[in-house]
């Protein structure tokens, strides 16, 4: 690590995602809002959170729960008033807390004025803010090219009042702003000023990589792959060559910088891209003078095995060395809890925690997490989630086991679990049904039960926390392997290494107990995962540590 390097604040940070509907309803209407996120930021200060991410909450017909703006610089009325929100910016940043915003620059919803106009007539003065275009064949009656969105099926959608198409990449409620109009850029610019100036400290970046389409507009080039996955974006067999992470894409990663580096104190860019690691460093700038961050979302999809972690580890820290500030995400609104994909393993839980809050880099954690909220089963029909419903003639069962991700993003955003009274505690009035159904498991997995309990996951999360915060080597270390020769099939064990501190972490990933030689002849014990070990006594052990399975630890 460069002495000269002073380390940032967010590259030391934790970050906490809400997904606000889903939080806390403090007003009965079984919606989440940003009151009751007030109501439960000194449970958050407590887990020891530094900075908290929230979706958006802004203006928006919610056909996409927020990811469908309407107005850019107002708050939907269900979550609450600008009031709220300034009172929201204060609570948190008096108790030490950053916030991200969600920024969605690719698109705005169908509703918004500014496409309400542009698709009134050719010659509106908004006409260039989206990406209209003549059809092919006679008559026009052919979309343009082959495009196809990332949802499936055609990306353009006919308006026959001006027999034009518009280029929409998700769903055809939200539609593709034309970012080679310098005053959309300039708008969009302006908006996130607007939120700086109130003094919020980052964004997250919605869907970057789609923000600009090949401007010759050529057909898709097709290959073989029909899924996509967290290395590769091609789907349904097209490989999304011109409408995806094009170069001026990067440039415009940036541009944004640019924009917030006006700022002091020092403002922070979170991308959310899509492709392989090598991809998602394009956006950090060959300088890191682009994003701060991007996701890595490779951890996500990976089997829990020590080996194959340890192969996206080294990747990670070759690509992005620092100063670049890698991500680990474990979940989000999008996917699949994790622990359901553990099986509901609580042990192998709190396992993938501790290696997440010290590896170097920024950890997400999605709220709910920290108490082990399941994913929940939703019929497609019925689906909250339009990808759902636009998937419902898919046999369910049989799909998700085959891809092994669930086609309505329902199942993981179901109300917070704060306690075993009915509703979960999530809304005030028992007697309304919150917007999605309550996992089952809120009787028994809640943040009431789980603060009682030493063994649960939350006081996992709040050790590990604890942990991080309080030994800087955790937070700005230098990350290096510790060598395992044979062992390397059941542990993961590296090394924090700073100035002042050098900290070992050692994760055994086998149902068995472990013993390892000790590196230290007097270890330690910082942390385990176990609630109630003290110490680690080689003595007993011949020179040994030993672990009980699934036991992660930390010592000096
Ligand atoms: C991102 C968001 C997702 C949203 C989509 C369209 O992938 O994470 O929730 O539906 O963009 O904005």
């Amino acid at each position: 690590m460069s002495k000269k390097y002073k380390t940032k604040w967010y590259q030391g940070t934790t970050v906490y995602q809400i997904y606000p509907r889903s939080f806390k309803d403090s007003t009965g209407n079984g919606i989440g809002d940003l009151q009751g996120i007030i109501e439960k930021l000194d449970y958050l200060q407590d887990l020891g959170i530094e900075t908290i991410w929230f979706s958006p909450f802004f203006d928006s017909p919610q056909r996409d729960h927020g990811y469908d703006v309407k107005n850019f610089r107002d708050i939907a009325p269900e979550y609450g008033t600008m009031n709220d929100f300034d009172n929201l910016l204060k609570e948190m940043h008096d108790r030490n807390i950053k916030m991200i915003l969600d920024l969605v620059l690719n698109h705005t919803s169908s509703d918004h004025p500014w496409f309400i106009e542009s698709s009134s007539s050719r010659d509106n003065p908004k006409r260039n803010w989206y990406i209209w275009r003549d059809g092919k064949k006679s008559g026009g009656k052919k979309p343009p090219n082959n495009w196809i969105t990332m949802t499936g099926g055609s990306a353009w959608l006919y308006y026959e009042n001006t027999d034009q198409w518009v280029y929409f990449h998700f769903l055809p409620s939200m539609i593709d702003l034309n970012y080679r109009n310098p005053e959309v850029k300039e708008e969009m610019f302006n908006t996130m000023r607007f939120w700086l100036d109130k003094g919020v400290d980052g964004y997250r970046l919605d869907i970057l990589h789609a923000i600009y389409e090949d401007e010759q507009l050529r057909d898709d080039t097709l290959c073989r792959s029909f899924l996509p996955s967290d290395k590769n974006d091609a789907l349904l067999f097209h490989s999304h060559k011109y409408d995806l992470n094009l170069p001026e894409t990067y440039d415009f990663a940036m541009e944004l910088r640019k924009v917030v580096d006006k700022y002091e104190p020092e403002r922070v860019l979170i991308g959310e891209v899509s492709g392989n690691t090598e991809e998602s460093r394009k956006y950090y700038g060959a300088n890191n003078d682009g994003l701060h961050m991007s996701f890595l979302f490779e951890y996500t999809s990976t089997p829990f095995n020590p080996e194959k972690y340890a192969k996206i580890i080294s990747k990670i820290e070759k690509i992005l060395p620092f100063p670049y500030t890698p991500t680990f995400v474990l979940g989000n609104h999008d996917r699949m809890r994790y622990i359901t994909l553990l099986k509901n393993n609580t042990q192998k839980a709190k396992l993938l925690a501790t290696m997440q809050l010290t590896l170097r880099g920024v950890p997400f954690i999605y709220y709910g997490e920290e108490i082990g909220m399941p994913n929940v089963r939703f019929k497609l029909k019925t689906s909250q989630d339009p990808i759902g419903r636009k998937y419902s003639w898919f046999p369910m069962p049989l799909i998700s086991r085959l891809i092994g991700f669930s086609l309505t993003r329902d199942g993981c955003r179901t109300p917070m679990q704060w306690n075993a009274e009915p509703n979960a505690g999530f809304s005030p009035n028992v007697n309304i049904k919150p917007w999605l159904r309550l996992s089952k498991t809120y009787k028994k997995l809640n943040v009431f039960n789980e603060e009682k309990d030493v063994g649960s996951l939350l006081n996992c999360y709040k050790k590990l926390l604890r942990t991080r915060k309080g030994n800087i080597a955790l937070q700005e270390g230098e990350f290096q392997f510790y060598e395992l020769n044979e062992m390397k099939k059941k542990l993961l064990a590296y090394r924090r290494i700073h100035e002042v501190q050098e900290l070992y972490i050692f994760l055994n990933f086998s149902k068995k107990a472990l013993l390892i030689k000790t590196p230290k002849q007097e270890p330690k014990l910082l942390f385990s995962t176990l609630p109630n070990r003290e110490a680690l006594d080689p003595d007993s052990y011949d020179g040994n540590l030993r672990l009980t399975p699934f036991e992660g630890i930390i010592f000096k």
